[in-house]
């Protein structure tokens, strides 16, 4: 099932997420609706506080635009070392309309629990880790506009301030800038 994706600036986005207890069918359930929604979307990543559940998991899958879907899951996930730097555009399905240029280390290694509730360590590097740190983020109340430069933050807070007072059905003579929907393909 595909569930409404929660947008900033939403209160569960900001609070750390609890962690995943029982891995039971309830969970599972939860990981399809969440892979479905990410596919919908479409974005390559989704955490559980994106759909409205503080619970410590999220699901992604880097290759699918150009080869089959192999949906992923990490369930309670610890970064335990990070290496290098990367600075790239990033994007977030819960800050729709909106790539930032931020840093992260360009190679972590990650513990958590997969589908199968196996206990897995991956390393990931370039996107893989960006979608890492980005996810993990998520499960600490923890946004992508928090990795960046007060300034940039602050145009991105004015521009949002501006589009709420500014919504309603738009046509062909209003004089303000028509933000058009940026391709989300590749959001976190
Ligand atoms: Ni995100």
């Amino acid at each position: 099932m595909i569930r409404p994706i929660v947008e900033f600036p939403e209160a569960v986005l900001r609070q750390p997420a609890r962690p995943v207890e029982r891995v039971d069918a309830e969970i599972d359930r939860l990981i399809e609706d969440m892979i479905e929604t990410m596919y919908d979307a479409p974005g390559i990543g989704l955490a559980a506080p994106q759909i409205g559940v503080p619970l410590r998991l999220f699901v992604y899958d880097i290759g699918h635009t150009d080869g089959a879907r192999q949906p992923q899951a990490l369930i309670n996930p610890v970064i335990l070392e990070r290496r290098g730097a990367q600075s790239d555009d990033e994007g977030c399905l819960s800050v729709p309309d909106y790539r930032v240029v931020v840093s992260r280390a360009n190679w972590v290694k990650i513990q958590g629990m997969d589908r199968t509730r196996k206990v897995v360590t991956l390393e990931g590097e370039g996107l893989l880790a960006r979608l890492f740190q980005h996810e993990t983020d998520h499960l600490n109340g923890r946004l992508l506009i928090d990795r960046i430069s007060s300034l940039k933050r602050n145009m991105f807070l004015r521009r949002h301030r501006k589009r709420m007072r500014t919504t309603h059905v738009h046509d062909h003579t209003c004089d303000h800038d028509h933000d058009e929907r940026e391709e989300s393909a590749g959001a976190l």
